[in-house]
């Protein structure tokens, strides 16, 4: 049998992840053995008897940076149980996280991701990393939501995890569009019918119409995307 797919995440907050993976997808994927995901508390790495892990900033200016060396030795312990996984850092100044990523890493020996809080990190932790991600233009009050994000939008990847196999082919950004809507039982709800190119289960037709309405979706929420 395959190894489990195994993600590392460093934060200084490893309670917040209790509920989230403990439940659902990511508590299947670690029952089923498809997937570890293992909690590494940066605090345990702090210095002194203080174990302290952030200091004021060089320069002066609001709030506390992270210090390298509890950063770096974290993140050297994971790497010593995660040989081949990319270390990835969870900031808003990275480079913005989307769907190729998510398959890319699914594909990877592993993952590492570091969730940091306060102000920032030192940029000399960066040299220790392969890559800085930020999951959208805007801050919050640390990298552990998106550390999750991005854990589950890897787990779901992996062979096994879903229920149907296709059912991660199909869906929004896998071929650059946002998906096309769906429908189910009742055939009219509140007068609004189902479309009834779905009803008639003609398959050439149903897959003409669902790469319309993908366009169409893709044209009206997000043209971004079909920019060349
Ligand atoms: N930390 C704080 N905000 C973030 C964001 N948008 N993405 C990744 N990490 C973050």
């Amino acid at each position: 049998m395959k190894s489990p797919f195994k993600i590392d995440i460093i934060t200084l907050f490893p309670d917040m992840f209790k509920g989230p993976f403990d439940m659902s997808m990511l508590w299947k994927a670690q029952d089923k053995g498809l997937a570890t995901i293992k909690l590494w508390d940066m605090r345990e790495f702090g210095l002194g008897s203080r174990r302290t892990v952030d200091d004021t900033p060089y320069g002066g200016g609001d709030g506390m940076v992270l210090k390298p060396e509890p950063v770096v030795a974290a993140i050297e312990a994971a790497k010593a149980e995660n040989p081949g996984a990319p270390v990835i850092i969870m900031t808003p100044g990275g480079h913005q996280y989307h769907q190729a990523m998510a398959q890319e890493y699914a594909q990877a020996p592993g993952l590492i991701l570091v969730a940091g809080h306060y102000e920032g990190f030192d940029e000399r932790i960066m040299a220790y990393a392969d890559g800085q991600l930020s999951i959208g233009d805007y801050v919050l009050t640390g990298g552990e939501l998106p550390a999750m994000v991005v854990a589950d939008s890897v787990v779901r990847l992996i062979p096994g995890v879903l229920g149907g196999e296709l059912s991660a082919h199909d869906e929004s950004f896998s071929d650059g569009l946002l998906e096309y809507p769906h429908y189910t039982r009742p055939a009219e709800f509140r007068g609004v019918p189902v479309p009834q190119v779905l009803q008639n289960g003609h398959h050439a037709e149903i897959s003409k119409w669902r790469h319309e309405k993908s366009l169409e979706k893709t044209r009206q929420y997000r043209p971004d995307l079909l920019q060349p």
